[in-house]
């Protein structure tokens, strides 16, 4: 069978796959690589997540194994109205829908909200996995730049401005406010309000993305958008890194009216979201589990950030400047304009065996070939000088190469 004669529209919509690209690259042993953004398994407290289960069989027995409610079970979905009220953003147990992981939420929300050719306004660089949910569903893109102080409200309004004039409304507007994937930086609390006040001037929706919010290593959390406007603000969240993504859940919180025509879209996405799983998420943060595995992994990846920035300022070409993030996983490096990092990249595996995430794939249209996303995360503390320095070396001798 000539299987490509038969493919969906969809499958051109989606081009390559970088995510898959980057994850193949993380399980080869002789490469140290800064690519993919995976949580340390050392940050998973084993043990207690060993007991969870084994106390969750033992007190719901075959009833933890079978399918559950396509909302999500009851007491965990009070938990979550819980624990989003104490966040700052009111909620009831309607208002929150528990999903398979937070990028399965975005892709319902794109299920509900998109249709092909509508526009989607997202914070670039953005967070990969977006860009290629929002295209599966033949959405358009309208980038708005990020600073360091995160989405700039400024080019915001003139983007919606400018959409307007040609009478188009775009369905949502994408933000991971906190240590942001790619660039770790965070939304000032200020331009939270600014772009909350032009959000409802457009009439257009958030989508907050809060994946990373619970990692912060020093300083104060600017509050949820969420919390800033509750009716406007679609929020999601997943237990990928405050947990373990082997679990598998996230959740939405959002007006009750769109949760429930999320749920509807679920029944065709996976019907329910995984039951133990969520037992588990449930007595876990209920035994005050969560909290410790948040300190743990805070501590270790305060470790990792500092051993990264430390490395860049040691070895990187003065040329070259990247972002400081005070949590989450990465840091953003911009070099100058002579280096393309998507061309360097198989190099950069062959020569020096070391991966980095190129630049481009952050960007709806494949531009930024100057930046290269560099995850602390995964990697082990011994081999993230090593790793640098390597990549350093490499990028300044092309840099000699070119004369610059
Ligand atoms: C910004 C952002 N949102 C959401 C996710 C979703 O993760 P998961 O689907 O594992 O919950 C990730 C994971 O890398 C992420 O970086």
């Amino acid at each position: 069978m000539k299987w490509n004669t038969l493919y969906s529209s969809r499958i051109d919509s989606m081009g390559h796959s970088d995510v898959a690209e980057m994850l193949k690259l993380a399980e080869q042993p002789e490469i140290i690589s800064f690519a993919g953004g995976l949580p340390d398994p050392a940050t998973f407290l084993l043990e207690e997540i060993k007991e969870t289960f084994k106390e969750v069989l033992a007190q719901r027995g075959r009833d933890a194994l079978g399918y559950g409610p396509t909302v999500g079970i009851t007491p965990f979905r009070e938990w979550l109205a819980e624990h989003m009220t104490q966040s700052g953003r009111p909620s009831k147990v309607d208002e929150c829908l528990v999903t398979t992981g937070g990028i399965a939420a975005l892709d319902l929300i794109c299920k509900v909200l998109l249709d092909p050719g509508d526009i989607a306004i997202v914070g670039e660089p953005a967070y990969l996995a977006a860009l290629h949910v929002i295209k599966s569903y033949q959405g358009r893109f309208a980038g708005v730049p990020l600073d360091d102080k995160g989405m700039q409200p400024d080019v915001l309004k003139s983007t919606l401005e400018d959409l307007r004039r040609e009478s188009l409304r775009p369905k949502f507007i994408y933000l991971v406010p906190s240590f942001q994937n790619p660039s770790g930086v965070t939304l000032s609390e200020k331009r939270r309000k600014r772009i909350i006040e032009i959000a409802v001037e457009y009439n257009v929706p958030i989508i907050e993305d809060a994946a990373y919010r619970d990692l912060r290593f020093e300083g104060q959390a600017p509050p949820l958008l969420a919390s800033l406007d509750p009716q406007n603000v679609i929020h999601i969240n997943t237990f990928s890194k405050i947990l373990n993504p082997g679990v598998r859940i996230g959740w939405v919180t959002a007006p009750q009216e769109l949760i429930e025509t999320l749920a509807l879209a679920k029944q065709g996405q996976d019907q329910c979201s995984t039951t133990i799983g969520q037992y588990v998420a449930l007595a876990f943060a209920s035994k005050g589990l969560i909290e410790r595995q948040k300190s743990r992994a805070v501590e270790i990846y305060r470790r990792k950030r500092d051993a990264m920035l430390a490395a860049l300022e040691n070895y990187f070409p003065t040329s070259a400047y990247w972002t400081k993030p005070q949590g989450g996983f990465y840091t953003w490096v911009t070099l100058p304009k002579e280096i393309d990092t998507e061309a360097l990249l198989p190099r950069s595996i062959e020569d020096v065996s070391v991966a980095y995430g190129a630049g481009p794939s952050f960007y709806h249209n494949r531009s930024g070939k100057e930046h290269m996303r560099l995850c602390y995360s995964y990697v082990p503390d011994s081999q993230i000088e090593e790793g640098v320095r390597r990549l350093a070396h490499l990028v300044s001798e092309i840099l000699v190469d070119t004369k610059y």
